[in-house]
This record gives C-alpha cells, sequence and structure tokens, in this order.
C-alpha cells in the first residue's frame, strides 16, 4: 500500500514551473524583467496550477553570463529589485501556495566577486586558493586540455599575466571555478546556502553541481571526447561527499528544503548517482529526455532508461522539456518536421499538435515534471537578428521575453527609445498569455486542464509506470496506484493510428490534447501527434 500524498514530500508531487527573471515580465519600463514582474503574475501561475516556481539567478551580477556568473550570492542584483522585494514575493508565492526555488551557482562566481578579486590581487593573497592556479606547461601553454563550453575551440584557462598563471573556468572567462578543496571555499557556499534557507526559500537548483568536485590531478580529458566541453565530462568520487554534506544541512531545516541537481552529464545512469542513496539530490535534470527527438522509440527508451537506472535508489525521476540552454521543444520538434517546401508559417501551424501532446507526455510521466515560462504558451524560440544577440553561449531566441497580450508592446511598456532586451517570439500578436487566456481551446487552457486531471488523479501523480505494447509509433503506458490506473497514449507520428486494445475502446477520457471536450468514451483511434488519458 503506497503511503498517503501527504507522507511524500512535496517534491515529489510538485510540478515546478521555470522562470527567466530577465524575459518574464518587467515592473519598471526597463526591458528587463525583475522580480515585481514575477510577483505581479503569482496568481496566473497559480491559475496555471503549478506547484513551485523555480526562479533562475537574480543575485548580483555583471551578467557576462547573464546571472550565473555571480559577484554576490546574497544580495539581488539592482536590475531586478532588492531583498524586501524578494522577500515580498516568496511571501505572496506562500500565500498562493505555490514554493519557491532559487538558483544556485556553486561551480563558479564572476571574475568580479570579491573573492576572485582578491585571489587575482597576488600569489599570496588570502583566496588565492579558493579558486584553481596552474603554472603554465614549460611550453606556456594550459596546465590541461580542458574545453570550456560555448566555444569548443577555447581552453578553460585563461592565463593571467600579472600572477603568472593560468585560472580554471569551465565556462567564460568571466565565471572563474571555484575551489572546493579549499575548506573556506565549502564553508562559504554553505553560508550562501544558510541565508537563502533563512530567508524562507524551499530549495534551490544547483547549477552544474556535479563540477564542485573535480581531480585534484587535473588530467586531460581523453583523445575520444576530445571537443566535448568538460563540464560534460566531469565525474568525480568526492563531489558526492560533498552533496551528502549539502544534504545533511537542508534535511536540518524545517518544511522539506531541497536541491535538484543540474547535472549536466549526458547518460542517465552516471545522472542517477547523485542522487546517492537518498542521502544527496533530492532530484536531478536527466538530460537525454530533453535531446530526445519526437520519436515514440527515443522516448521509450528515456522511460526505460530512467527506470533502470533510478528505481533501484528508489531515486524519483523528473522530466525537461525545454529550459534557458537549449531550442525550445516545440521549435525543435517542429524543425525535425518541416516538409521540404513548405513555408514557416504552415509548419508552425502543423507543430502545434506536437506541442500538446508532448504536454501530455510532460505531466503523466512518472516523476516530477518542469515547465519552462511559455511552453504553457506553445512559444516557438523567437528569430533574433545578428545585431541583437547578447548570449555567448547562442542561447537568445529561447529566452524572449513573454508576450502577455496583443497590444503594440505586448505588456512589456518601455520608456521611448526603450526596447525589450530580446525581441518577442514569433507571432505575438495571437499567440499571447491574454489572448490563449480567453480560448478555451488553446494550449494555455491543456496545460491547465492537464495539471488540473493531473492533481486530481493520484495515479498520476505517484503511481508506477507500466510501458504498454502499442502501435509503431505511439507510446502508451499505465500509470496505477492502489487499484486506481489511467492509460496514457500519445501518438508521435503524423498520421492516425487505430490502438487495437478492446479494453480501452469506450473508456472514460479524462484528458485529450486536442479537444477541451472529449466525447466521454474512447473510439480507439489517435489523431495525427494527439495524445489522450483515459482512465483506466
Ligand atoms: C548552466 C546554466 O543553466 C547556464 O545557463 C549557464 O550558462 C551555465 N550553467 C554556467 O553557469
Amino acid at each position: 500500500m503506497t503511503p498517503p500524498a501527504d507522507d511524500i514530500p512535496w517534491w515529489r508531487r510538485a510540478v515546478f514551473y521555470q522562470v527567466y527573471p530577465r524575459s518574464f515580465a518587467d515592473s519598471d519600463g526597463d526591458g528587463v524583467g525583475d522580480l515585481d514582474g514575477i510577483r505581479a503574475h503569482l496568481a496566473d501561475l497559480a491559475w496555471l496550477g503549478v506547484d513551485a516556481l523555480w526562479i533562475s539567478p537574480f543575485f548580483r551580477s555583471p551578467m557576462a553570463d547573464f546571472g550565473y556568473d555571480v559577484s554576490d550570492y546574497c544580495d539581488v542584483d539592482p536590475l531586478f529589485g532588492d531583498l524586501a522585494t524578494f522577500d515580498a514575493l516568496v511571501d505572496e508565492a506562500h500565500r498562493l501556495g505555490l514554493r519557491v526555488v532559487i538558483d544556485w551557482v556553486p561551480n563558479h562566481t564572476s571574475d568580479q566577486h570579491p573573492w576572485f578579486a582578491d585571489a587575482a590581487s597576488s600569489r599570496d593573497s588570502a583566496h588565492r586558493d579558493w579558486y584553481v592556479w596552474r603554472d603554465p606547461e614549460p611550453d606556456g601553454s594550459p596546465p590541461n586540455n580542458w574545453v570550456a563550453a560555448f566555444d569548443l575551440t577555447a581552453p578553460a584557462w585563461t592565463f593571467h599575466e600579472p600572477t603568472g598563471q593560468w585560472y580554471l573556468h569551465l565556462f567564460e572567462s568571466a565565471q572563474p571555478d571555484l575551489n572546493w578543496d579549499e575548506p573556506a571555499v565549502e564553508a562559504a557556499m554553505l553560508d550562501t546556502l544558510r541565508f537563502w534557507l533563512d530567508r524562507g526559500v524551499d530549495g534551490f537548483r544547483a547549477d552544474v553541481v556535479h563540477g564542485i568536485g573535480k581531480d585534484p590531478a587535473l588530467p586531460d580529458d581523453p583523445p575520444d571526447t576530445a571537443g566535448i566541453p568538460h563540464c560534460a565530462l566531469n565525474d568525480q568520487p568526492v563531489t558526492h561527499e560533498r552533496l551528502r554534506t549539502i544534504r545533511t544541512l537542508l534535511d536540518g531545516y524545517p518544511g522539506e528544503r531541497m536541491m535538484v541537481g543540474e547535472v549536466f552529464l549526458l547518460s542517465t545512469d552516471a545522472v542517477a548517482t547523485y542522487y546517492g542513496h537518498d542521502d544527496e539530490l533530492h532530484l536531478a535534470f536527466n538530460f537525454p529526455p530533453l535531446f530526445a527527438p519526437w520519436l515514440a522509440d527515443r522516448w521509450a527508451r528515456c522511460i526505460d532508461d530512467a527506470r533502470r537506472a533510478l528505481d533501484p535508489r528508489g531515486a524519483w525521476p523528473t522530466w525537461v522539456l525545454s529550459n534557458h540552454d537549449n531550442v525550445r521543444h516545440r521549435s525543435r520538434y517542429d524543425r525535425a518536421a518541416g516538409r521540404a517546401g513548405e513555408d514557416a508559417a504552415t509548419t508552425a501551424r502543423r507543430s502545434e499538435p506536437r506541442a500538446r501532446a508532448a504536454a501530455v507526455l510532460l505531466l503523466t510521466l512518472r516523476g516530477s515534471p518542469f515547465v519552462y515560462q511559455g511552453d504553457e504558451l506553445g512559444l516557438e524560440d523567437a528569430d533574433v537578428p545578428e545585431e541583437r544577440r547578447v548570449d555567448p553561449g547562442g542561447r537568445d531566441g529561447c529566452r524572449a521575453p513573454i508576450p502577455w497580450d496583443g497590444s503594440p508592446d505586448h505588456g512589456w511598456p518601455t520608456a521611448p527609445g526603450v526596447s525589450t532586451w530580446l525581441p518577442f517570439p514569433p507571432g505575438a500578436d495571437a499567440r499571447n498569455r491574454a489572448a490563449l487566456a480567453a480560448d478555451p481551446g488553446s494550449i494555455l487552457h491543456l496545460y491547465r486542464r492537464a495539471l488540473s486531471v493531473r492533481r486530481a488523479t493520484p495515479a498520476l501523480v505517484l503511481g508506477d509506470l507500466e510501458v504498454l505494447p502499442s502501435p509503431d509509433g505511439t507510446l502508451a503506458y499505465r500509470r496505477r496506484l492502489d487499484g486506481d490506473a489511467c492509460t496514457v497514449l500519445v501518438n508521435f507520428t503524423g498520421e492516425e493510428v487505430d490502438v487495437t486494445a478492446p479494453e480501452l475502446v469506450g473508456a472514460a477520457v479524462l484528458l485529450a490534447s486536442d479537444d477541451p471536450a472529449p466525447a466521454s468514451g474512447w473510439s480507439g483511434t489517435l489523431g495525427p501527434d494527439q495524445a489522450v488519458v483515459l482512465h483506466g
């Protein structure tokens, strides 16, 4: 017998919603979103029916990586507000029943963090060992062959002329890696967690958290991985010890504080180890499904891999289709679908059913789903002209501002001469929050219905998942909990498919991706790119 839902930690039952603050909503007309902008729309998120927000970084930062380069972990960047604005946001979220998870960036700081400024001031400085410094090789080259993210031709090292050593950075040179082998670093970073826990946050999303342990010998990456950024390869036993310390700290706080780790290792088996034995991360992102194409057999494999890797540890899966680092799934699936000679508008129209079916898939798999802001509007990536591109990693398209309405400024009123920091996604005149909220047939209402069906159906939240036989190009799974069951069918093809399962024909349709009011008894046929949830 499964324990009652209330005995299951909230983060296993929750649907998370990622807010990328620069692009969510703006309260002061500078064209960049902020914390008061988020607060103004919390009621919209409560209406949608998500349970928790993950807010990407809003800490003081020179913005070389748009906040993932932190210069003060314990303050809000003035661009986004201040600590009082943050407290007000948390209070209001909690009042609405929404948990708040914030981003924690433990692998690196900004090069303008006072710790790094001191470290770079001399070889003897107090903070020198807080970062990873090495002498040049005899020929002057970097200490090893590690490659940085973003520019795969660049070494993960920058030579610091004034002190004659290289420093390590798995990302931009403006993001020097912290040296977690130095006990003072660990102590200082744990203090940053305490700072926000004491302010009432419910948890953290930990940025590239598998990076906090490095092989102290800093050996070359093997030649067969040449060109792969080291952040996708770094996987060291010492990180697990550090995660156990972090877990103890979090579990010592009342109220089920949690951490979901970004473990950017491209195998589910490797990711699984970062849950430890329920003594490391509470949750970890698993990237292979995010990179999987819209193909039934690939998704069947992802589901199987997650089960095989996580179940023996009692670890709880996460599911993510889009985030601020990757082309939105609607655009990705769409590109794959584009037919020769078809114009972009037709492809986009054809891709909406697929985005809807993907929503049903995301919200009915076993595990905690993460919805990226704008997924619920079926947004595509913005087409960002060369002169407006700002991200060193080329990720501007998925970070386009959320269009709140159909007015010329889409709910982002700016002073004359000021524009939003990035252009809006395509079709924002019609595809905006206000227009979709007014249309019960919209994808926004589908997300809301799916979240409401999920909440009302414990089998969808906590039940087992059994993959059932189904025709090629489709996926069928049954979620079952304590004698209650429902079956999810997803058609990944653009053709109608008859599903020969007599026991399902006539079953009550709890949700259909394409129809706000589906006929009560299921017909036995899946429409093109359609997903349904049936009772039984
Ligand atoms: C992963 C974050 O999601 C990404 O946006 C950032 O650039 C890198 N980590 C470095 O912090």
